[in-house]
């Protein structure tokens, strides 16, 4: 006999355990255990994490922990009245899904027979109740999947520290995004061209498209209409008081006109164009700025990174750290920058530094 079966015949609980076939071992149980320990706690504190702890699980109803979000299925079948013994958890550990349809335990089941023996003895040893337990009136497989529909659990407010952690993390939200829904998501394209999916197009064949999608709010020549942006035009504005900024204009680089044609336009349509679509508006739109003058221009993954946009050599990186007011001083000051004892010499109400409203009033002047 394995010594908690000792302590538990010493404390006088007699062990219900004559249904079943095979001797239990609740140290051997114990082992097997550790393929539940992921999703369940159990033993003195244990609380619920992604499954219901399992202390006083023999006898207990099922979905009855409070503050634990079952699924339909396992409420549904505890509403209809199954109590977890030796026989329910042995089918429902056997094959849980086979046993209960829609449970979101997921676990695929204990396949040998010794295992599960063991395993309930060992749960069992955290059952104080468990000699009471073994009720045959506990409703069958049947039964269970023809219990009445369930009265909405009505789960008490759970303080948040003790709220179970949910699988998919502590901040209860949401779930880990899949490969392939990553993957449609990730469709930026980088200046040097990384990112830039295999297709071509001509300026011949980029003008229809344009004509039909694009040219209602950009106009036929990308002059656009009324308030919608202009695409072409505005070469050397850029020093004016209103300059015009254009993708022949102003934009760096060839990239971010694909990149944001195919994510975002046509406008209220994004994402209807094919990546081929794409490449020939974006060569069309290079033809209406005078960019390249070839009706038959190709633009294609392969030459894409051959045409350079005007006014890229006026973007330079952000090098801050060699700016000349930087090199000097290489680390700020922080700390007792100012020489000599720091005064409050005047209050910024009484000084007035916002600016006056036509009433003469400062506006953000105090009462
Ligand atoms: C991947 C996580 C996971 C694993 C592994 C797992 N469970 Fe569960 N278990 C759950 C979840 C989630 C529920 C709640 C199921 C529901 O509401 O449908 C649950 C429910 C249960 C219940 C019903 C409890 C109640 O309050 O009604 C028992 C009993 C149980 N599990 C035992 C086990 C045992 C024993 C093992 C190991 C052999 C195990 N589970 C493995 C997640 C898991
Ligand atoms: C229904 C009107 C509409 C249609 C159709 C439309 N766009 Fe746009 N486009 C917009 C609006 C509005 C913006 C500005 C969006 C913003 O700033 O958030 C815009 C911005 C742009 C820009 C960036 C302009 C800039 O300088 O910021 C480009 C390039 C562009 N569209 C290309 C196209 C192309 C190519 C098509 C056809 C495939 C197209 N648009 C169809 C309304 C439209």
């Amino acid at each position: 006999m394995s010594k908690s079966l000792k302590l538990f015949a010493a404390i006088g609980l007699i062990l219900a355990s004559t249904s079943l076939a095979q001797a239990q071992d609740a140290d051997a149980g114990a082992k097997v255990f550790k393929k539940c320990k992921a999703c369940h706690a159990v033993g003195d504190g244990a609380r619920n994490r992604v499954g219901p702890h399992l202390n006083s699980v023999f006898g207990r109803k099922a979905a009855s922990i409070e503050g634990f979000k079952y699924s339909k299925a396992m409420s549904v079948a505890g509403s209809g009245g199954l109590v977890w013994n030796d026989e329910t958890l042995a089918a429902f550990l056997t094959k849980p899904r086979k046993m209960m349809k829609g449970t979101k335990m997921a676990f695929s089941g204990l396949k040998k027979e010794k295992d599960r023996a063991n395993l309930l003895a060992f749960l069992k040893s955290f059952s104080p109740d468990a000699a009471s337990a073994a009720a045959p009136e506990t409703p069958k497989k049947q039964e269970i999947a023809a219990a009445p529909a369930p009265t909405e659990p009505k789960a008490k407010p759970v303080a948040a520290k003790d709220a179970p952690i949910p699988e998919h993390g502590v901040f209860h939200l949401g779930r880990a995004a899949l490969v392939e829904e990553v993957k449609a998501w990730d469709i930026d394209i980088r200046p040097d061209g990384q990112g830039l999916p295999t297709g071509r197009g001509t300026v011949a064949q980029g003008e229809p498209i344009y004509t039909e999608n694009c040219a209602v709010c950009h106009g036929d020549f990308g002059e656009g209409t009324g308030r919608w942006p202009i695409l072409a035009g505005g070469q050397n504005t850029l020093t004016d008081e209103r300059p015009e900024k254009t993708i022949g204009s102003y934009w760096p680089y060839l990239s971010t006109v694909y990149d944001y044609i195919r994510r975002a336009m046509p406008f209220g349509d994004a994402r209807s164009l094919s990546d081929d679509d794409v490449y020939a508006v974006t060569a069309y739109l290079l033809f209406l700025n005078d960019i390249v003058t070839d009706e038959e221009f190709e633009l294609s993954n392969e030459n894409f990174n051959n045409t350079r946009l005007p006014n890229e050599a006026n973007f330079f990186a952000d090098n801050r750290k060699e700016e000349p007011q930087n090199t000097a001083r290489s680390e700020p000051c922080m700390t007792d920058c100012k020489p000599g004892k720091a005064e409050v010499t005047m209050r910024a109400r009484v000084l007035d530094v916002t600016p006056d409203s036509k009433e003469g009033e400062g506006a953000g002047a105090i009462e």
